[in-house]
């Protein structure tokens, strides 16, 4: 079946067994069938280095044009110390350089986030939010999507096993595909 709308999605985790990770695959399961979710592993992206910005690596050029080609990006992001990770930091930075070529312009955008803790990473969306401002990408509002106590939401083969959880994803993800398409009309 030809996909209507492609969605690049990446998780602000390189660890094996992420819980960022396990909802970003959550949602790849969860997604409907006419809509693509690709889903782009940041393992492998050096530390930015703004001498290269022109010059990128590879794997850099081959993260901005997947994030070009997507109708909409999805990330699910980790807190740390009360913001997003560096290494999510670091992908956004180097795919948004050299000035005028910020790959994300204009992107449509969904966000979650897993922690171990209480609050589900709710600090960290509103950062990346702060973010997409300057990226100048349009993110869905509701609903939010953040999925606290996570060791206790997902199993030990990183799936997410709780009900309501799998429910707000899909809400999320319907919510996105709607804002899509209205942004392209
Ligand atoms: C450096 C570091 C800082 C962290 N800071 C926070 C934090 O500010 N808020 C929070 O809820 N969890 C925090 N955590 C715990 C993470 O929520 C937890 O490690 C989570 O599993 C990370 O996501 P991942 O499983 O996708 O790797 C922190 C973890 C690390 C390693």
């Amino acid at each position: 079946m030809e996909k209507q709308l492609s969605i690049l999605g990446f998780a602000g985790s390189l660890r094996k067994g992420s819980y960022n990770k396990a909802v970003l695959r959550a949602a790849a399961e969860l997604i409907p069938s006419e809509i693509s979710l690709e889903i782009f592993d940041l393992e492998g992206i050096p530390p930015f280095n703004q001498d290269f910005e022109k010059t990128p690596p590879d794997i850099v050029k081959q993260f901005k044009s997947k994030i070009r080609a997507a109708d909409a990006i999805l990330i699910v992001t980790p807190e740390h110390n009360y913001s997003v990770p560096g290494i999510l930091k670091n992908a956004i930075d180097w795919a948004s350089r050299p000035y005028g070529d910020n790959s994300f312009e204009g992107k449509p955008a969904a966000i979650m986030s897993a922690s171990t803790g209480m609050l589900g990473g709710a600090r960290a969306q509103y950062h990346l939010r702060q973010i997409f401002v300057f990226l100048d990408m349009h993110p869905v509002n509701h609903p939010e999507v953040m999925v606290p106590l996570a060791a206790q939401k997902i199993d030990e083969q990183g799936k997410v096993i709780d009900e309501e959880t799998r429910k707000r994803i899909r809400q999320l993800l319907e919510s996105l595909v709607a804002w899509t398409k209205k942004l392209k009309q």
